[in-house]
């Protein structure tokens, strides 16, 4: 008995001095390859963080668990790694860049989806000569047979709403369920950059000089190629292994059994950093999701309010209790924390995490600083690799 708890510190030792030798700053890292360039997502992590915590401490055919999976980088890692893995996200846009990402598509259904895409021209192209020759009244004909947010006419030019319309109908024409999901992620990457909007990540906000955009379907057509060569970078890299996803909120994990989870790997959201729902309502919009339902469900992902360390301290809770009973006995979780600044101090979010950690029986191996990374938003200061072991 005595060798064997040895033998197994010795392990857990060799993999926490392993940690010490890798660069976390990452600054020259390749973060687009196989389908992880698919969609913008404010504070995505780069895969090879969660590359490198997968590949060491948990194995081939272990089921992993990110509760807070945002657009699928954890899940993307652990198919090209050959393990399990079950992500969980609030945010439906979250869950389906995600299972657009994890879901190989073949030869043939690529060939369908650049086919799709090309059929789609004439109807544009008439359209685009219509337009020209015709006046707000014709646009508004063919707008006005969508359902569209009343809001959506303020973020995107008349002549816009005429391409992004007839894309978005042509694509809820599939019937192949992987396609569609396929091209609305295309269609989503690209709202942002055509609408007028100030910039294309970040801070929503209308641009004071509006620029009409051109050649929307041209736009598409590029995100769907972009989005095709990743595919076939992932079907080469990519395992067999099961991929589950659940558009829940994570502080309830019903679906998971107590002690099945063998790795936890995640990234919970930037306080007061990025308000998710206010970002990303253009896409929210277009496929038809609820900006308001999300925003009031978010641990954290929310524009600053009194309330909000409170939130986010109370759901963090609830969320951490859940992530230890899921995970098996003796086994890691990883959180990667961001400090923000918050009424111009710096909130110690992975002082907060660690005492919440031990005080429900976790052991807190190793807290990893990602130094002077270039942060997204520059709102984060500072960032913390935990290494968690459940008791
Ligand atoms: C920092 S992001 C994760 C980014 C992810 N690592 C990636 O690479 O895309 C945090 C995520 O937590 C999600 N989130 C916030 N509150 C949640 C909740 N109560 N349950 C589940 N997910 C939640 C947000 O929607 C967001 O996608």
């Amino acid at each position: 008995m005595r060798l064997k708890s040895d033998s197994r510190s010795r392990i857990e030792i060799e993999k926490i001095i392993y940690l010490n030798t890798l660069d976390w700053e990452l600054q020259k890292a390749n973060t687009r390859y196989a389908t992880h360039g698919y969609h913008p997502y404010s504070a995505k992590y780069i895969p090879q963080i969660p590359n490198y915590l997968i590949s060491k401490f948990s194995e081939k055919n272990d089921l992993i668990l990110d509760n807070f999976m945002g657009s699928g980088t954890t899940l993307v890692e652990s198919k090209i790694l050959g393990r399990n893995a079950i992500g969980v996200d609030i945010n439906p846009l979250a869950c389906l860049i995600s299972k657009v990402k994890i879901t190989n598509l073949q030869k043939s259904d690529l060939k369908n989806v650049s086919m799709i895409c090309a059929s789609m021209k004439e109807d544009i192209l008439a359209v685009r000569s219509h337009v020209n020759l015709t006046n707000h009244e014709n646009r508004n004909k063919i707008i006005i047979d969508d359902s569209l947010h009343p809001n959506i006419r303020k973020w995107f030019h008349e002549d816009v709403l005429c391409e992004l319309v007839i894309i978005k109908k042509r694509i809820y024409s599939i019937e192949n369920r992987d396609i569609r999901d396929f091209l609305l992620v295309a269609l989503s990457s690209i709202l942002r950059s055509v609408s007028n909007a100030a910039s294309g990540f970040g801070n929503l906000m209308i641009n004071k000089q509006i620029i009409l955009k051109k050649k929307i379907y041209e736009k598409f057509v590029f995100a769907v190629n972009y989005m095709i060569n990743g595919m076939l970078e992932f079907n080469k890299i990519s395992t067999k292994s099961n991929m589950k996803i659940f558009n829940h909120d994570c502080r309830s994990l019903v679906f998971i059994n107590d002690e099945t989870i063998d790795f936890i790997c995640t990234h919970p959201p930037y306080m007061a950093a990025v308000p998710y729902a206010e970002y990303q309502k253009l896409s929210l919009w277009w496929l038809g999701f609820d900006q308001y339902a999300l925003e009031k469900d978010l641990i954290g992902g929310q524009r600053s309010r009194a309330d909000t360390p409170d939130r986010f301290f109370r759901g963090m809770h609830i969320a951490l209790m859940e992530m230890k009973r899921v995970l098996v006995k003796k086994k890691y979780c990883c959180i990667i924390i961001g400090n923000p600044m918050y009424h111009g101090k710096v909130l110690a979010l992975n002082d907060f995490i660690i005492k919440e950690a031990k005080d429900i029986g976790f052991i807190v191996l190793k807290q990893i600083s990602r130094g002077k990374y270039k942060s997204t938003m520059g709102k984060m200061k500072e960032e913390f690799i935990l290494v968690l072991k459940n008791e």
